[in-house]
């Protein structure tokens, strides 16, 4: 009797996990809620939220306390708003912050620093730099730059700086570092002309660096391509079908599609714009009507000279959402809501189920619904993929201050991990191993790679793809770009599993920006673990 129920117990069991992806909670707490995430190259994730929620769940090391006499909440607070987690040890080490850091951007420069841009109140001009080691903190540069930059998008552009577009009632761009003192910030007329005037709609643009060095950015629901060295539109998108907008606080999210290169040239570069808010959502929201989010995607070739979009429905409407590239070149819809917007209070029943879109399925089946979490991640969440491909998921607080109680989504503080299906065990067989790499590749040079295969090696299905560690923030991670690189045949190193396949470094810094990229070896799908290598 009792092995019958078990039976139909364990039945029941398998047949509910029977979609692809799995979950656990990493820690239950790591004392802040993640709202900005950034992966280093030692493989730790810098996570910080803001200074004045009022105390975090986190004291700052060494009984250090912060002195701050223009913070909104605590004028002094021995808390800490930032941490420093490592991957391989699972713990986290408080980092102190000096400004507020609250919606900012930022990017990881060519020597693998992070460079976080602006903020709020205090901290709106600043730039804070994280050079990773085992005691190191923030360091801050007063002034870094000439205009606020709040929900700013920030992208690093060829030459090794990073450009910061937009912000709350700022119609322009700068950079950072400056090549000079007297260099000014630079207006962007497209940033008025896509401002909605009820609710904005074009915070944190999504931007793009296109393989011929010009920026693609969409704000609301267009796009244009910019050549930001001349100040000058080069082309103006149509407009996306519908008209709804994909902008914060009408938050959907983008993603700069895998790029292949054959014979050192990108043929084809696409942007996938998903979910959203339709028109007047937010002000609705506000008023406690929470309208049903947008359930399309957009998609559209950057490098054709008249492109269209065409447009794609997921399996589920989403707001929030982040959008992640996986190793193998697959995209990763994760987090967020299915009604309301992005702001305080604003945003209703929870997304627990990610969806995994495959770019080079045939249309209507490029979706899979993955398995759900457990944990609402709704306004202020975060998302980032690490080196052994896992996604780290965290944050998610719609208050303004910290509330864990009497509040409909209470705010989280947990850091979880999302294994997409090609980490089961059941796939281990298939998963190859990169055994040796050059650790620092040159542009336009090939590069050999010895790997492992533990079963018969499918060679049509081997790919070597190149990802770039991206900030993330609101639903949108900065500097995200995968590339699919030019390889020769692969060939068998010796009577057991381990071959050779030969590899061309991407042609430029305009395909590739100078800096850390992780290196992956898919097959069947299949990635391994990433390595670190630097691009020169
Ligand atoms: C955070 O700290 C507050 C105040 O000490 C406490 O009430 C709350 O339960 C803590 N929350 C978590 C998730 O640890
Ligand atoms: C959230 O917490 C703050 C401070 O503890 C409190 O003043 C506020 O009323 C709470 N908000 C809600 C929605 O419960
Ligand atoms: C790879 O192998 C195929 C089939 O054996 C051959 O036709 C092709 O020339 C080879 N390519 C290179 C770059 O060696």
């Amino acid at each position: 009797m009792t092995l019958i129920l078990l039976y139909f117990l364990v039945h029941h069991i398998l047949l509910c996990s029977a979609a692809p992806g799995k979950w656990s909670i990493l820690l239950k707490s790591i004392g802040i809620s993640a709202m900005h995430m950034q992966l280093l190259p030692n493989d730790r994730v810098i996570i910080f939220d803001r200074t004045d929620f009022g105390a975090s769940n986190i004291s700052l090391p060494l009984g250090k306390c912060r002195a701050d006499p223009n913070d909104m909440a605590l004028k002094r607070d021995c808390t800490a708003h930032s941490v420093e987690y490592d991957v391989s040890l699972n713990s986290i080490r408080p980092l102190m912050v000096l400004t507020d850091v609250w919606c900012s951007s930022g990017a990881l420069a060519p020597d693998g620093s992070l460079v976080q841009t602006g903020g709020y109140n205090d901290g709106d001009h600043v730039v804070r730099v994280y050079k990773s080691c085992n005691k190191c903190d923030w360091k801050e540069i007063n002034f870094g730059l000439l205009e606020r930059r709040w929900y700013a998008t920030s992208h690093i552009v060829p030459d090794g700086r990073q450009i910061i577009i937009g912000g709350r009632r700022q119609y322009n761009y700068e950079f950072y570092p400056k090549r000079s003192k007297n260099e000014e910030v630079i207006s962007l007329p497209f940033l008025v002309q896509t401002y909605d005037q009820e609710i904005e709609n074009n915070l944190y643009p999504f931007v793009f660096l296109h393989t011929d060095g010009s920026l693609f950015i969409f704000a609301n629901n267009r796009a244009i391509l910019f050549d930001y060295l001349k100040n000058k539109v080069v082309r103006t998108y149509p407009e996306i079908p519908g008209g709804d907008p994909r902008n914060y606080p009408s938050t959907g999210s983008a993603v700069l599609l895998p790029m292949r290169i054959a014979q050192g040239v990108v043929e084809v570069v696409e942007v996938l714009v998903c979910g959203g808010a339709p028109k007047g959502a937010h002000i609705k929201a506000k008023k406690g009507t929470f309208v049903g989010a947008l359930d399309t995607c957009g998609r559209i070739k950057i490098s054709d000279p008249n492109p269209k979009w065409v447009m794609e429905r997921m399996p589920m409407s989403r707001v929030m959402g982040d959008m992640l590239l996986l190793p193998n070149g697959d995209v990763l819809v994760i987090n967020g809501g299915s009604s309301g917007t992005a702001g305080w209070e604003n945003g209703r029943n929870p997304v627990l189920k990610p969806v995994i879109y495959k770019p080079d399925n045939l249309i209507g089946s490029r979706f899979e619904v993955q398995n759900p979490s457990s944990i609402p991640r709704m306004y202020h969440s975060a998302a980032v993929l690490v080196r052994d491909g896992r996604v780290l998921v965290g944050g998610s607080n719609p208050h303004e201050q910290y509330n864990f109680t009497n509040v409909l989504y209470p705010t989280e503080l947990s850091l979880e991990a999302f294994s997409p299906a090609y980490l089961d065990p059941s796939s281990s067989g298939l998963r190859p191993k990169i055994l040796l790499s050059t650790t620092h590749i040159q542009y336009g040079k090939r590069i050999v790679i010895q790997f492992m295969v533990g079963t018969q090696l499918d060679m049509k299905s081997v790919l070597v793809t190149m990802v770039a560690p991206s900030f993330n923030t609101h639903s949108f991670s900065m500097n995200q770009r995968l590339l699919v690189l030019d390889r020769d045949n692969i060939t068998k190193v010796d009577a057991k599993w381990s071959y050779e396949v030969g590899v061309v470094a991407p042609p430029s810094s305009n395909v590739a920006p100078a800096g850390y990229y992780l290196l992956f070896l898919v097959h069947k799908n299949i990635p391994s673990e990433g390595v670190w290598i630097h691009v020169e």
